[in-house]
């Protein structure tokens, strides 16, 4: 089986999730790209997905990758965020890139907090369409931390037992 971390990443936060992700990953034949830097995603049998989210969604970029894995591929998806773990704001994006990758099987998602420049929160905190998520976003400073980041490798373990189990399932014995 071989496997690709790809992720899209602004500032950093969601390369080192990635970067815990891939150490996460007991597995050989394993790679990490960032998205512009993918050849072609039909070489991998599992790709985890990786981006910010952007005005609750996900962001142009990670739009078009997701859209050119071809069908039947298994996906993991991941996202840093400024906002609260597990709140709507969050969960909004990750419906957002579900919707993109209708075909293929999604095996699951992590989403962990990931600090924004104090300068720009300061900028939209005054913006009323984007106040509610950079108050929220306040307390992301220092994220993703540690806990975040061994979150992550247990996500990719178990990713990759989910993966396995659905590859050998087609198998003979
Ligand atoms: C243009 C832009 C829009 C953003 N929109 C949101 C948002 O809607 N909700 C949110 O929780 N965080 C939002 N963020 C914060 C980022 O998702 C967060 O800081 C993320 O960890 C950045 O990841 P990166 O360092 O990999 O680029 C936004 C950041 C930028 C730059």
């Amino acid at each position: 089986m071989n496997i690709l971390v790809a992720y899209y990443s602004e500032t950093g936060n969601t390369r080192k999730t990635a970067e815990a992700i891939f150490t996460g990953i007991q597995h050989t034949r394993k790679k990490l790209l960032p998205i512009d830097q993918v050849e072609d995603p039909g070489n991998y049998d599992l790709i985890f997905c990786g981006f910010p989210v952007h005005n609750h969604s996900v962001p142009a970029k990670m739009t078009h990758f997701l859209q050119a894995i071809p069908q039947g591929k298994k996906i993991a998806l991941f996202a840093t965020h400024g906002s609260l773990r597990g709140g709507e704001k969050a969960i909004s994006a990750f419906y957002a890139a579900l919707s993109l990758t209708g075909g293929r099987t999604i095996l699951g998602t992590f989403g962990c907090r990931g600090q924004v420049k104090f300068q720009l929160l300061e900028e939209w905190i005054e913006k009323p369409q984007e106040r509610s998520w950079a108050l929220e976003a306040q307390s992301a400073h220092g994220h993703p931390d540690l806990v975040d980041l061994e979150d992550a490798r247990a996500f990719a373990d178990l990713m990759l037992h989910a993966a396995e189990h659905m590859h050998g399932a087609g198998k003979k014995p």
